[in-house]
C-alpha cells in the first residue's frame, strides 16, 4: 500500500563522479536518476577539476529527470537531502549549493547527509510494492568503496561504532590499481569482475598482509601484485594477455578473502548475526557470493543492497534523508562541505 501522507524527499549525490538526483515517498523508492562522468575514464582516474564541472552540466536535468520520473510536481516535495561529505569539496560545493538554493526556493526544510551513512542505510530503500526485510539493529555493515573500507556497528540510523578500517587503501581502490597494472580502464573494479568470471582463482597466489584486529591492509597485495606481474613480464612480454582472466580471478579472491576474514572476526567478536555489505566494491560478485555462503555456515541474516544502490546514487541519500526527516534533523542553510569525515564541523 502506497502512503500518500508519507513526505516526498528529493536526494541529491555529486561526492565524486556520478551526478545523481532520487525520490523517495517514505522509504518507497519512485526514482533514482544518475549521470556518470565518462570524461575521467581519458585519465585513469577521476580529475577533480572536471569532476566539478560535469556535476554543474548535469545537476539541473538530472534532477529534472528524477521529479519526472516520480510523476510529481516539485512543489509537492517535503524537504532535500544532499550529501555534504565525505568527497571531493568542487564536487560537493556542486550538489550542496543546488540543494540549498531548490530548498530555500522552495520554502522546505534541507537535509545533510554523509555518504558513509547514506550507503550503510541503503538497505531500507524499498522498490515500489515490496516488502522485503531489512536489518534489525544493531546490525554489522562492511562498507567498500573507491575511498573507504570500514566495518561499522549501526546501533541506530547515525549512531554508528567504527569498528575497523583500512589503514592505507581502500578495497575499491585495490581493483582499481590492480586493473591500471594490468591496463584495464578505469574504474577498474568492476572490469575486474568481469573478467575473472572467465579465471581460476586459485591461479596465482599474492601475499595478502596480516594485520590485528579489525583493520584492514591493502597496499602490500598491491605491491605484490605488481611486482609478481613485472617479473613475469620479463619472461614473457604478453603475460597480462595470456593469463587476464586467471589474474583477476586471482586479484579478486585474495581481496575479498581479505574482507571476509575481517568481517567474519567481527561479527564473533559483536555476536551480531545481521550483517551487511555496502558501497561500489559491495556490487562484487565474488564478494556478494562470499557473503552469501558466510551467512549459510556462520548463521547470519544478510543484507546485500541491488546493483543500483551498491555505487553512488542518490537514493541512498534520499533514505538517509528520510531518517532525519522523522526526527526533525534539519540542517543550516550555512553548513559547509568535508573532504574527510573527521573534518566535519558545524559549519
Ligand atoms: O561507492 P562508490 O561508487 O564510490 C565511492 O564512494 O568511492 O565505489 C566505487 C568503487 C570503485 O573503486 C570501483 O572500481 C568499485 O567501487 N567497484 C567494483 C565493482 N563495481 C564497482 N569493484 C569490484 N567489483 C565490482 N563489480
Ligand atoms: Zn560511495
Amino acid at each position: 500500500m502506497v502512503n500518500n501522507s508519507e513526505p516526498l524527499i528529493l536526494g541529491i549525490e555529486s561526492s565524486c563522479d556520478d551526478t545523481s538526483a532520487a525520490v523517495l515517498r517514505g522509504d518507497r523508492l519512485l526514482s533514482n536518476v544518475t549521470a556518470s562522468q565518462e570524461v575521467h575514464r581519458l585519465y585513469g582516474g577521476v580529475v577533480p577539476e572536471y569532476a566539478s564541472r560535469a556535476h554543474q552540466q548535469n545537476i539541473i536535468p538530472v534532477v529534472a529527470n528524477a521529479i519526472e520520473q516520480a510523476k510529481i510536481h516539485k512543489n509537492e516535495l517535503s524537504a532535500v537531502a544532499y550529501t555534504r561529505g565525505p568527497g571531493l569539496l568542487g564536487s560537493l560545493l556542486v550538489g550542496s549549493s543546488f540543494s540549498k538554493a531548490l530548498a530555500m526556493a522552495l520554502d522546505i526544510p534541507l537535509i545533510a547527509a554523509d555518504h558513509l551513512d547514506a550507503h550503510m542505510l541503503a538497505h531500507f530503500i524499498r522498490e515500489d510494492g515490496e516488502n522485503k526485510a531489512v536489518p534489525d539493529f544493531p546490525y554489522l555493515c562492511l562498507t567498500v568503496s573507491g575511498g573507504h573500507t570500514q566495518i561499522d556497528r549501526l546501533d541506530a540510523p547515525f549512531r554508528t561504532v567504527l569498528m575497523g578500517k583500512t589503514i592505507d587503501d581502500a578495497a575499491g581502490e585495490a581493483f582499481d590499481k590492480a586493473a591500471k597494472i594490468m591496463g584495464l580502464p578505469y574504474p577498474g573494479g568492476v572490469m575486474v569482475d568481469r573478467l575473472a568470471a572467465e579465471g581460476d582463482r586459485l591461479a596465482f597466489h599474492f601475499s595478502e598482509p596480516r594485520i590485528a584486529g579489525l583493520d584492514f591492509s591493502f597496499s602490500g597485495l598491491k605491491t605484490s601484485f605488481l611486482y609478481f606481474i613485472r617479473d613475469r613480464l620479463k619472461e614473457d612480454q604478453d603475460f597480462i594477455d595470456k593469463n587476464k582472466a586467471d589474474l583477476c580471478a586471482s586479484i579478486q579472491h585474495s581481496i575479498v578473502h581479505m574482507l571476509m576474514e575481517k568481517l567474519k572476526l567481527a561479527a564473533k567478536q559483536s555476536g551480531i548475526r545481521d550483517i551487511a555489505i555496502a558501497g561500489g566494491v559491495s556490487a562484487n560478485s565474488a564478494l556478494r557470493d562470499a557473503v552469501v555462503s558466510a551467512g549459510r555456515e556462520e548463521g547470519w541474516r544478510v543484507f546485500i543492497p541491488p546493483l543500483s544502490y551498491c555505487t553512488d546514487n542518490a537514493a541512498m541519500v534520499a533514505i538517509a534523508g528520510w531518517f532525519r526527516f522523522k526526527e526533525a534533523g534539519f540542517s543550516d542553510q550555512g553548513e559547509t562541505p568535508y573532504a574527510r569525515r573527521d573534518q566535519k564541523r558545524d559549519k
